[in-house]
């Protein structure tokens, strides 16, 4: 993925203080574990650094025949328990850290998910979902391996380092400054490698990203492009794909290949350096021996740092990115005072409506119309004509810019948003079905619903005759979004999920897709007979949907041109009867 589309409206800068201190936000809670963790860092940092002072003295007192052989097995035993213990530490610490981080991130997934809930539609057409998946997914754990793992490490060489300087010095100065020039050309060398490495990686996941998402599209369209003849067209382009790759590898190949033996080469120059040094400020060779364990210890956290500067470089994106989110207000949320309703009579009012999705693009154009309780109304109208947007405005999914729709004489504006949704059943075009099974499909994994009513409402709408027939009944398993279901079915589905949340008020947009002649007897069936529920609102294709109408509303470029019962917009032979004629001839008989 590009840096580019990971981009979303309303990301900005945040300042370091503010970062902090919303960073603490998720610290603090945990401030006991951490406080523990880095006792534990100081206690087995501090370890480490002594170890290599005890094989100083083993080996002065190899070389002494006065020791007391003793005295070095005492020496060996002590060096032996300490690095078990400091390893145990280091494993607690680890424990520790892993779980506090895994708390976080716990935390955070869970506050980003409800923020992106609330969200509007319109928010959502704006971000789209690739990318928040990206930042719920991905930048959560980035975010928590800022806490439990860079600035741990970070924390732990540079201690490291500080332990390992200040008992250098200690030994001797003249051979610590030496090897201070040896500690900079590894760091500024291990840097600079590090941006580069970061780069060329970062190009490699954006390349990768890019011919997944081509061999995703071209071998799914494999039969489209095999019909058209376009194989040695889009071999050609996979070319491109895969040499851009191809090439990037190389390049984090190669860099790796002078990297490594650099740093080897600078690490055995400092070894010989420290020897020859050494015998001539005629060190001991405890000294010498220590003086090399030292060394050691010093290249990799030099490296490491260089690094974790990286690291932290990039967790701090990643968390800023989040913050970016978190801080996008969800548009339509409730007033301050808005109204609680637990039933609605279901009178629907569309009162001079203007809506737009971009600004100045009008899509509905000073629409008006009246729907009494129980009454059922179709809408009618071209492709683009406004009619599937009308039935989102109810439920608010965007907010209209002039004009008033009220349910009830109440303008919706003033109501709760939770509430509104729950009296207004929506069965929308594409049946979104869930992974899970036939009944969680239908009761939205709400368990206070019994077998029984599933049952009676299946029933009810038609649902249970196609149920039936599944090997598993209502466990029968929804997979893929529901692919493994016709789209009449489908239909069915939601008809029963919708009619078991008991609305008040019903909206359909109809399948215009192909259903079989069984199953579509069926919804016609199951239509009539849902229709008593509540006040219904369709955007009707079928005839008989539209013929049962108590009132039909044709539109036209998001106008309303006319109205009325099915016989009496006939009657006026205007543009429904132009409609009519063009749509139904074959249905009529
Ligand atoms: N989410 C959206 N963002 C921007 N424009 C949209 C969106 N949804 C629909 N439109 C536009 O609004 C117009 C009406 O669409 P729609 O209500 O779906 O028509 P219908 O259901 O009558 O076919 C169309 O021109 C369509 O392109
Ligand atoms: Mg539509």
């Amino acid at each position: 993925m590009t840096k580019d589309n990971e981009k979303l409206f309303g990301d900005k800068k945040i300042p370091m203080k503010t970062m902090i201190k919303r960073l603490l936000y998720f610290i603090l809670p945990e401030w006991k574990a951490f406080l523990l963790a880095f006792l534990l860092i100081l206690v087995s940092v501090g370890i480490s650094t002594i170890l290599p002072l005890t094989l100083r003295d083993i080996t002065d007192a190899l070389g002494d025949l006065g020791k007391p052989l003793s005295f070095i097995i005492g020496l060996s035993i002590g060096y032996f328990v300490l690095s078990i213990v400091s390893q145990i530490i280091v494993y607690i610490q680890g424990m520790i850290l892993q779980k506090t981080g895994q708390r976080i991130v716990y935390k955070l997934r869970m506050e980003v998910f409800t923020h992106i809930e609330n969200m509007s539609q319109n928010q959502f057409n704006i971000m789209p979902v690739g990318s928040l998946v990206t930042r719920v997914a991905n930048y959560t754990t980035a975010m928590s391996e800022l806490f439990t793992n860079v600035i741990v490490s970070l924390l732990r060489n540079i201690l490291t380092i500080l332990g390992v300087y200040a008992i250098m010095f200690y030994l001797s100065v003249k051979l610590s400054l030496v090897l201070t020039l040896f500690v900079i050309v590894v760091f500024v060398s291990s840097f600079i490698f590090r941006k580069v490495i970061t780069k060329i990686w970062r190009k490699e996941r954006q390349y990768t990203s890019e011919l997944n998402a081509f061999l995703n599209e071209n071998l799914s369209g494999m039969n489209i492009i095999q019909i058209f003849n376009q194989e040695k067209r889009k071999e050609k382009e996979f070319n491109v794909k895969n040499e851009q790759l191809r090439k990037t590898k190389s390049k984090a190949v190669l860099a790796f290949a002078g990297y490594r033996p650099f740093i080897t080469f600078l690490y055995y120059a400092a070894l010989a350096v420290t020897f020859i040094v050494g015998i001539y400020l005629s060190l001991g060779a405890g000294e010498i021996v220590a003086f090399y364990l030292y060394l050691s210890r010093f290249f990799n956290p030099v490296q490491n740092i260089a690094d974790q500067l990286n690291q932290i470089q990039r967790a701090t994106t990643s968390s800023e990115r989040l913050f970016n989110l978190l801080d996008v207000k969800p548009e339509s949320t409730d007033k301050p005072n808005a109204l609680h309703i637990d039933h609605f009579e279901g009178k629907i009012e569309f009162r001079n409506v203007w809506f737009a999705y971009k600004e100045d693009e009008w899509i509905l154009k000073d629409v008006s119309f009246i729907v009494e309780p129980k009454q059922t109304v179709a809408f009618v109208g071209a492709t683009g004509a406004g009619k599937t947007t009308i039935l989102s405005l109810i439920v608010r999914n965007y907010e209209i810019q002039k004009g008033q729709i009220l349910i009830d004489d109440i303008d919706i504006a003033d109501l709760e948003v939770k509430c509104l949704r729950k009296a207004v059943g929506q069965m929308l075009q594409d049946v979104f079905l869930f992974t899970g099974t036939i009944r969680s499909n239908i009761t939205l994994r709400d368990d206070s619903f019994t077998d029984e009513e599933i049952k009676e409402v299946c029933e009810y709408v038609n649902a249970d005759k196609f149920i039936k027939k599944l090997p598993k009944g209502l466990e029968e398993e929804v997979i893929q979004r529901g692919e493994n279901f016709s789209q009449g079915q489908r239909q069915l589905l939601s008809f029963a999920r919708t009619v078991l949340h008991k609305p008040q008020i019903l909206i359909l947009d109809e399948a215009t897709a192909n259903i079989d002649t069984e199953t579509e007897k069926l919804i016609q069936d199951s239509l009539e007979k849902i229709k008593n529920i509540g006040t219904m609102l369709v955007v009707a294709h079928r005839l008989s949907t539209i013929q049962n109408a108590d009132q039909i509303i044709v539109l036209q470029h998001g106008e309303v041109i006319e109205k009325g019962t099915h016989q009496a917009l006939l009657k006026k032979k205007g543009y429904y009867h132009k409609l009519f004629l063009l749509q139904f001839t074959d249905q009529i008989n």
